[in-house]
């Protein structure tokens, strides 16, 4: 179980004072759920995931993981105790080939290519075009983007969090990680949290949370938050036309 508890982040502004980027979210997430992180840019959902997995300390709050205080634990640590996370925009590994990564990732470096394979088939890539490519800019964005998603699954966490896996990904792809992600979810492999925009991945989510000006919004089934969601949006413009006009 993952367990925030009043947890902000501040940085200083140009001005002096001080930014709030999340304002006191507490939020528990049970076992082997899959949930969402949704809402408008800027609100808040990366800065969350980042916190989750150490790679931004908040200002102040507490986060549990089974129980134990992670707050303080490095990436590192956060990664032993089976935490991973897939960066909105991955990073390239110069040198580095797609079979490497997936052997770093399972900790195994014999990691049978039978095995690369279905991580691979998983995200919709074929082993045998990509197994021996470096990760470098050679690869496209979407490519890069399958590729990190199918290293997190050869990680085998028990907390995935996913920032955007539908960014750059053709529709082709998109549907395949999306039955990707409803079959771990199906077999209970992991907890997940994942940022989307998407509809069909919003589908997927046994609760939906709404993030903006780095709180909560609203928290609840898709049935439940979806209509609010679309009222959100056709409502946030109090100016309308006049806005364009100036
Ligand atoms: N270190 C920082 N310094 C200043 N502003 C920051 C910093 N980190 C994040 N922000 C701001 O905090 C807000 C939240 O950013 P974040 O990346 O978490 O949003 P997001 O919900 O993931 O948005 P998107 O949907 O566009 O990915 C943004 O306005 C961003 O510019
Ligand atoms: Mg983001």
């Amino acid at each position: 179980m993952l367990e925030l508890k009043n947890l902000s982040y501040h940085v200083p502004a140009e001005d002096g004072t001080e930014l709030t980027i999340l304002n006191n979210i507490s939020l528990t997430i049970p076992d082997d759920k899959l949930v969402v992180f949704t809402g408008p840019n800027g609100g808040g959902k990366t800065t969350l995931a980042k916190v989750i997995m150490g790679l931004v300390r908040p200002t102040s709050g507490q986060i549990l993981y089974n129980g134990t205080d992670i707050t303080d634990l490095d990436i590192t640590e956060r990664a032993r105790l089976g935490i991973s996370y897939g960066f909105q925009q991955p990073p390239r590994f110069k040198g580095l080939k797609v079979r490497d990564l997936l052997c770093i990732a399972s900790g195994n470096e014999k990691l049978p290519k039978d095995i690369c394979c279905d991580y691979l088939a998983q995200v919709g890539l074929c082993a045998n075009d990509y197994l021996e490519r470096e990760v470098d800019s050679s690869l496209s964005g979407g490519e890069v983007k399958r590729i990190e998603i199918a290293t997190i699954l050869a990680r085998k966490g028990n907390l995935m969090i996913f920032d955007e896996p539908e960014a750059g990904i053709d529709l082709w792809s998109f549907a395949r990680l999306t039955e990707t992600f409803g079959d771990l979810h199906a077999k209970h492999a992991a907890t997940m949290i994942i940022i989307s925009h998407q509809e069909r991945i919003i589908g997927l989510a046994d609760e939906i949370i709404v993030i903006a000006n780095g709180a909560i919004r609203h928290r609840g089934t898709k049935d439940a938050i979806l209509p609010l969601i679309l009222a959100d949006t056709l409502g946030n413009c109090t100016l309308g036309k006049e806005c364009l006009i100036k």
